[in-house]
């Protein structure tokens, strides 16, 4: 199979970096900077990436790939501090840019050299995105400049016989016009390879993994109905589904039609499907919890119970299976099989079931990947692009006390807002919904007055969700939106829009 290794020395986009790559359908794999030189040649890559990092490569102790690297033979492209890396350990001095002078952060206007394979058809002047301080004051022996700024006069190097390549700049974020460009001259131009990294390839493969492993066993899964649960599930279903078995909780907590879809969507598979219906007794729990944290609380609680039953009902498993996705390893060590959290998706089931091992089959696959491969296998796209759910559900979205009627009304609202939002087809929106608030508010309508609650609506634009922006939805669609609502969901009276950034606020309201 072909692949590249990205080695991470603490830059802040090494997953970019890896889904850039993965885009241009290559498979790759984010490991630290200290992987040894004989576990490299055992990986057997066809190219190298190092990433940038906060340190200075001249300081002691900074990070330093193994010894040899450079021996390999096999085509390197050092980013940022992965590019002053080959200039200092190939002969080159990078020092600190003095009084601001090399010094660049931002879109920068950059020169490049058409001769250099990784700019080859590129327009020789071109925006890239620069953060750095320090600047390779001599590039090394064999080396030649292929690119300067006003500020910086060496922002790319390259020796084209040893096919080590390297930029100061940041070719994996968006800022960087020709950026895609780059990478794809890298990997197919230099490292020769040619795109075989598909969903469809990946599915063959993993279900003749998954059979081999698993051999005559028994699996079983917890399917929270979310994207990496229900993906996970389709593709065991599809490897041994007679011998699956998925545990679906439906809290009542989830949004109009969920439970059902989420059922509907496995009818197709010859699978076990225990759908625990269990809105009483989480209700019941429920009653008078008003605040937050206590509300979260209880239904993590009622959860662990409610899986303790069932799993006394199954009693064993040969494996346990785990929706774990590839930005959770290598947040948990970069690939260090030792640390990944394998309590990750859902508390609680594996301490009531025994259980051999635990398997996560799309432990190698971002967000985006996973979502192609539900496609691939069928899952219907209401699953497959869903938007993040919080476990707790709806319950977070009512504010004060939940009850049935605030769940009722939620539910239709949000649905109705959700439904306006997909008919603008806007692009950028990454989550949105409806918040019920505990106010009440008087209207009038025909010529009766109300009195019905505030509905909050709410949606964000993030890459990542640990920061967010409220997003500017055209005053058209928040219309239409208001409208529809306070007219098709009775109990509502009045709709306002939520226009606070993360921070200060979360994306949640509770
Ligand atoms: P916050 O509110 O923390 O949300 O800014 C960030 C993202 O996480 C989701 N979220 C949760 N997801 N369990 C989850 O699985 C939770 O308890 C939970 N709380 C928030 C939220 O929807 C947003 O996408």
């Amino acid at each position: 199979m072909e692949k590249v290794l990205i080695l991470n020395f603490g830059g802040q986009y090494d997953q970019l970096i890896a889904r850039r790559v993965r885009e241009h359908h290559v498979y790759c794999e984010v490991h630290p900077y200290s992987m040894s030189l004989s576990a490299i040649k055992a990986y057997d890559p066809s190219g190298i990436i190092f990433t940038g990092g906060p340190q200075s490569v001249y300081k002691e102790g900074s990070y330093h790939p193994a010894e040899g690297v450079f021996d390999l033979g096999v085509p390197i492209l050092g980013i940022c501090y992965g590019c002053q890396l080959l200039a200092q350990m190939l002969g080159g001095r990078v020092t600190a840019a003095q009084d601001d002078s090399a010094r660049e952060y931002g879109k920068t206007e950059t020169f490049l050299d058409g001769d250099c394979a990784l700019f080859r058809g590129l327009p020789e002047r071109s925006v890239t995105w620069m953060s750095h301080g320090d600047y390779m004051a001599e590039i090394p022996a064999g080396f030649r400049l292929a690119g300067h700024s006003a500020a910086c006069p060496t922002a790319a190097i390259c020796d084209e016989g040893r096919r080590l390549y390297g930029v100061q700049f940041h070719p994996e974020v968006n800022h960087t016009e020709y950026g895609r460009d780059m990478l794809r001259r890298f990997l197919y131009d230099i490292c020769g390879l040619t795109g075989t990294w598909t969903m469809g390839n990946y599915r063959d493969r993993a279900v003749k993994e998954i059979r081999e492993k698993v051999g005559n066993g028994s699996v079983l899964l917890a399917l929270s109905g979310g994207v990496d649960s229900s993906v996970c599930a389709a593709l065991l279903a599809e490897a041994v589904g007679p011998q699956l078995t998925c545990v679906f909780v439906d809290h009542g907590l989830m949004r109009k039609n969920e439970g059902d879809e989420v059922e509907a969507a496995f009818s197709k598979w010859n699978i076990r499907l225990i759908r625990v219906n269990a809105k009483d007794r989480f209700l019941a729990r429920l009653a008078g919890v008003t605040e937050p944290e206590e509300k979260r609380r209880s239904i993590g609680d009622e959860f662990i119970r409610v899986f303790e039953e069932v799993g006394r009902e199954i009693g064993s498993a040969d494996y346990l299976a785990q929706g774990t996705i590839y930005p959770d390893v290598i947040e948990s060590g970069a690939g260090d099989a030792s640390v990944i959290k394998s309590h990750h998706n859902v508390g609680g089931l594996p301490d009531f079931v025994d259980f051999k091992e635990i398997i996560e089959p799309l432990r190698l696959l971002f967000k985006d990947e996973v979502r192609a491969l539900g496609r691939e296998l069928g899952l219907p796209e209401y699953l497959v692009s869903r938007q993040p759910f919080p476990g707790p559900g709806l319950a977070i979205r009512t504010l004060g006390e939940v009850t049935e009627e605030k769940l009722r009304i939620l539910r239709e609202a949000d649905a109705v807002y959700r439904e306006t939002v997909d008919q603008a087809k806007l692009p950028g929106v990454s989550q949105y919904f409806a918040v019920l608030t505990e106010s009440r508010s008087v209207g009038v309508m025909g010529d009766g007055r109300t009195y019905g609650y505030v509905l909050a609506l709410r949606a964000v634009t993030t890459d990542d969700f640990m920061t967010a922006d409220w997003t500017r939805l055209p005053y058209e669609v928040l219309d239409r939106a208001s409208t529809r609502i306070v007219n098709q969901v009775p109990g509502i009276s009045r709709v306002v829009y939520d226009v606070t950034a993360k921070p200060p606020a979360t994306v949640e309201w509770e």
